[in-house]
């Protein structure tokens, strides 16, 4: 089968490679129908995750048809049309007993992280898959599910509303404010509305990825490279701050950005990956009684939310913004690393 490679930083090829075969009693093969690219991936391809071997391949998001079943499964079968979680969780450890799929046990990939697709493991972007622990990690497409709306269960939608929403706390009548409208701020921006915000202000400094937040659900836009933009989004509350600020970039002055416009007794819920550490002016912060939370998403909520796309009742094919077959996945990742000059959001390869 053909399969993207990580060759090391900067480096990868689409190749041939041997074909994944069953390890294990509970894994299936999946024959890809469709992936995308996660920043994630641009974050690997990098070098900044070095446990990353060389040889890999890449990607954790997908949907496919089940092609082989391991002789543990019963409640999968061949022909199955399936969505595959970013994490692969064995459902049986103390930790996915209580839904903490992130820290599965499990040695597979690595003992106590869930997320080991294009990671630990061989992952999405390739023809064929091997996927681990399948009955706890795969979720069947209900009938009229796209490939592009079904794509975003993989990773994005959970990340946005599990980490951003659910851990942020996001009540009717809230003033939620999501920093970063790329594909998980904007997922974010999607799903608070389940829980009916009062507004939804996305920050960001791309008038375009802004004009898109509105498109998604954002009541209010502030673009952050004006020097009053906190003014700005304080303007949009009582004065006192936003109910509940999330943090969707990853880097320092973003996470601080949102310790500075939270209210007293508010949350601030931190979704980015970190490359570096952060300072917390805890000794202003403490008498504000905030939350702070943050973590790698956990994917149980995926069931739920695909219910939901499959009532239309959230327009997950709103993120496909550019589509290309497998072959030409090493174009898809020029346009989706360059983002902004393509105004790209997710790229369908399938
Ligand atoms: N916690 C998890 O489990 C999890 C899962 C998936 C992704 N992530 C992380 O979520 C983050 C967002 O992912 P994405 O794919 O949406 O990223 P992205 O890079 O596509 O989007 C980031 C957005 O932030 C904006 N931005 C950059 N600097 C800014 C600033 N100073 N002020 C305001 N806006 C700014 C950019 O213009 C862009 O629109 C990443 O760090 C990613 O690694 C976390
Ligand atoms: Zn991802
Ligand atoms: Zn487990």
């Amino acid at each position: 089968m053909k399969a993207l490679v990580y060759k090391g930083p900067g480096q990868k090829s689409w190749e041939e490679v041997p074909d994944p075969r069953i390890q294990h009693p509970t894994d299936v093969i999946v024959k890809m129908v469709a992936t995308t690219i996660c920043g994630t991936d641009l974050h690997i391809l990098k070098g900044d995750v070095p446990e990353v071997q060389v040889g890999r391949i890449l990607g954790h998001e997908g949907i496919g048809v089940i092609t082989e079943i391991g002789s543990g499964i019963t409640q999968l079968a061949v022909g199955d049309r399936v969505i595959l979680a970013c994490v692969s969780s064995c459902g049986r450890c103390s930790n996915c007993r209580k839904g903490l799929y992130s820290h599965c046990l499990d040695p597979e990939g690595i003992a106590g992280i869930g997320w080991i697709f294009g990671y630990m493991i061989d992952g999405t972007q390739a023809e064929l898959v091997r996927v681990p622990f399948a009955e706890n990690s795969v979720y069947k497409v209900p009938e009229g599910v796209t490939d592009a709306e079904g794509i975003l269960l993989s990773d994005i939608l959970p990340t946005g509303f599990e980490i951003g929403v659910q851990y942020g706390n996001v009540k009717p009548g809230d003033v939620v404010a999501v920093i970063g409208a790329g594909p998980v701020g904007l997922s974010v921006v999607m799903t608070a509305r389940l829980y009916g915000p009062s507004k939804i202000i996305a920050i960001d400094l791309d008038d375009a990825r802004l004009a898109r937040a509105k498109d998604f659900g954002a009541t209010d836009t502030v673009n952050s490279g004006d020097a009053d933009w906190r003014e700005k989004v304080l303007a949009l509350t009582d004065g006192l701050g936003v109910d509940v600020a999330i943090e969707a970039v990853g880097i320092p002055q973003t996470f601080t950005m949102a310790t500075v416009i939270v209210r007293p007794g508010g949350n601030v819920a931190n979704i980015g990956v970190h490359g570096k550490s952060v300072d917390l002016a805890l000794n202003e912060l403490w008498i504000q009684n905030i939350d702070i939370s943050m973590g790698l998403v956990n994917t149980n909520t995926l069931g739920m939310l695909l219910k939901l796309v499959a009532e239309h009742k959230l327009p997950a094919d709103k993120f496909v913004t550019h589509e290309f077959s497998f072959d030409h996945i090493v174009e898809a990742y020029d346009v989706f690393g360059h983002a902004a000059e393509h105004d790209a959001l997710k790229v369908l390869i399938h």
